[in-house]
């Protein structure tokens, strides 16, 4: 199975977002991936339900919406009415993981669990019949632009071995570039997010690029 490209609408141009978002839908890419953060569980703010219901119309791709927000439960609904596709909680802001999970299934969205680096993956032991995908975040959740930690590439690969027999997409998220995605490829991964890399100069180059180098 080819590799998904998710495009991190966080590292576009906001002042000329339809216009990106349009770019990069005709690139053929797999998944819009929403950043909404709260400004508590990570120190930055970004994306309510009101701006993904505005995006709504404005392309055909799927909605991957990464919720960075402290007690999850409060907005999964209002997410999925506003259009999401995909829904990923946070392991470590929710106190029932198994409940978010299961609370975002009831809106008929496809549901996901993000670890932080530091997060074992020993919380996913008792939710793999809960989740389409599992996105490891490679950099600390919070901002675009950081770089890759290393040891990640161990732990895609521990996941992928835990995971089989399960119809789960790995998603890796943070520092995905030409150096770091044939690695993370190897490993394990099924798809990748791409913020700053993606929209840094040439859209269309980029995501070729990044095609090539993960074939
Ligand atoms: C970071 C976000 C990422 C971010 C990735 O907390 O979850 O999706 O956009 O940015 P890059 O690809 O620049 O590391
Ligand atoms: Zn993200």
């Amino acid at each position: 199975m080819a590799v998904k490209i998710a495009p991190s609408i966080l590292g576009a141009d906001f002042g000329n977002l339809e216009n990106q978002i349009k770019k990069v839908e005709e690139c053929n890419v797999d998944l819009l991936h929403i950043d909404v953060m709260d400004g508590n569980f990570v120190p930055n703010i970004a994306f309510g339900p009101d701006q993904v219901k505005m995006l709504r119309d404005k392309t055909n791709l799927p909605f991957d919406v990464h919720m960075m927000v402290q007690d999850p439960d409060r907005l999964i609904g209002r997410f999925a009415e506003a259009g999401a596709d995909i829904i990923t909680v946070h392991q470590e802001a929710t106190t029932h993981l198994h409940r978010s999970l299961n609370l975002i299934k009831s809106y008929g969205v496809k549901s996901g669990v993000v670890l932080c680096p530091a997060t074992s993956l020993s919380t996913l032991k008792y939710v793999l019949d809960e989740v389409d995908m599992i996105l490891l975040m490679t950099v600390n959740p919070g901002y675009g632009g950081q770089s890759f930690i290393e040891n990640s590439l161990d732990k895609i690969r521990a996941l992928k071995e835990m995971i089989k027999g399960y119809p789960i997409d790995i998603q890796i998220d943070g520092g995905v570039n030409l150096e770091t995605a044939p690695k993370i490829v190897e490993a394990g991964a099924d798809v990748l997010v791409a913020g700053s890399f993606t929209f840094k100069g040439d859209i269309q180059k980029n995501i070729d690029d990044l095609r090539r180098v993960v074939l």
